[in-house]
């Protein structure tokens, strides 16, 4: 059985101090994680205060990204393996800022991705479909499968089950402008079509795929209604505790 996921996303938001404020607020109000997983992703400054005031309590705490190498010499970047001693065991790889900002490519996603899993974290992969593509295809979501089967090359079974995928059309992240729960449904049943070529019935019914952009709390329970939609990733509206509490709540 896929246990749903409701996930924040506070991207470059909030302070150490408002961040482990909104743990503190929301960490007693959450539902047991065997109905419905809460996850928050924070800024990396933010994440360790975040895990120890989130001890004890349901929510995982998830980075917003990390580098491929595990060690070494490599400024700025934040190692998968440092993540995991922490105690974060997820992480956000291939969002859409991430490859549009800092220009990431599938191939580098991808030993992101396999780094993440070495090191025992599980990645949650984003794959956009832009309008331009959408409206260009004639298979409209063509673009955002290409970029799964890229992103998850050369992935074990025993990988797979630990990664989860989220469908986030770039046309709906941040613009107010949410893919209808149809949409939302047909980019993740056509990504687990996709994974099911890959890996098989079982592994693609076991795999958790999420849909983000735009998520409120009018339109999660839609959302979370769908047979293929398994959870959300909020950004916006994860920012507030009260409408983080309201999709949790949905
Ligand atoms: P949004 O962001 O909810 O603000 O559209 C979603 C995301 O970027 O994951």
């Amino acid at each position: 059985m896929r246990i749903p996921i409701i996930a924040g996303n506070w991207k470059m938001h909030k302070t150490v101090a408002k961040a482990v404020a909104f743990v503190n607020q929301v960490k007693d109000q959450l539902p047991p994680a065997d109905q419905l997983q809460t996850a928050l992703a924070a800024p990396t400054l933010s994440l360790v205060p975040m895990v120890q005031a989130a001890a004890g309590s349901p929510l995982k705490v998830m980075a917003e990204n990390c580098y491929y190498q595990d060690e070494g010499a490599y400024t700025g970047e934040t190692s998968p393996y440092a993540l995991y001693q922490a105690g974060i065991h997820h992480v956000i790889l291939g969002h859409s800022e991430r490859r549009n900002y800092f220009h990431e490519d599938d191939e580098l996603i991808n030993k992101k991705v396999k780094a993440a899993l070495r090191n025992g974290l599980c990645p949650i992969v984003c794959c956009d479909d832009t309008m331009a593509r959408r409206i260009a295809a004639d298979d409209k979501i063509h673009w955002a499968v290409n970029r799964i089967l890229a992103d998850l090359k050369g992935l074990s079974e025993a990988d797979i089950c630990n990664v989860t995928v989220a469908y986030e059309p770039s046309w709906a992240i941040g613009s107010g402008q949410s893919a209808d729960s149809d949409q939302a449904e047909e980019g993740c049943y056509l990504i687990r079509q996709t994974i099911n070529d890959m890996y098989g019935e079982e592994v693609a019914n076991n795999v958790r795929i999420l849909y983000g952009g735009s998520v409120t709390p009018a339109n999660a329970r839609a959302m979370m209604a769908k047979s293929d939609i398994d959870g959300v990733l909020v950004g916006t509206d994860s920012l507030d505790p009260r409408t983080f509490l309201e999709i949790v709540n949905h």
